[in-house]
């Protein structure tokens, strides 16, 4: 489990990038959930953590071309993304966001 930062670091709706143990990872806080996935976009090489996060579905948008990927299963719920990217689990503890 890797320490990746205090909850607070994260406004409720919003996603931000970490590298851990080399691998980009987008953080995404809805309201008191938290929720990692991949954060390169499986069509392209494009960030998802600085796509618009959807709190109502719990998707993130890739702000290229629109792939909403499920903050859940990874997977991609419209074109032109096809693969998912992976998820991760995480536990939220005192106040600090970790992921395994
Ligand atoms: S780069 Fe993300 S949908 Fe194309």
């Amino acid at each position: 489990m890797t320490r990746i930062c205090a909850v607070s670091d994260i406004e409720p709706n919003s996603a931000a990038k970490f590298v851990v143990d080399g691998h980009p990872i987008a953080v995404v806080r809805i309201e008191d959930d938290f929720y990692a996935i991949g954060d390169t976009c499986s069509h392209a090489d494009v960030s998802l953590s600085e796509g618009e996060v959807d709190p109502g579905d719990r998707h993130i948008e890739c702000w290229k071309h629109g792939s909403r990927f499920s903050l859940e299963t990874g997977e991609p719920d419209c074109l032109p993304a096809t693969k998912p990217v992976p998820v991760f689990d995480v536990v939220v503890k005192d106040g600090e966001v970790f992921v395994e």
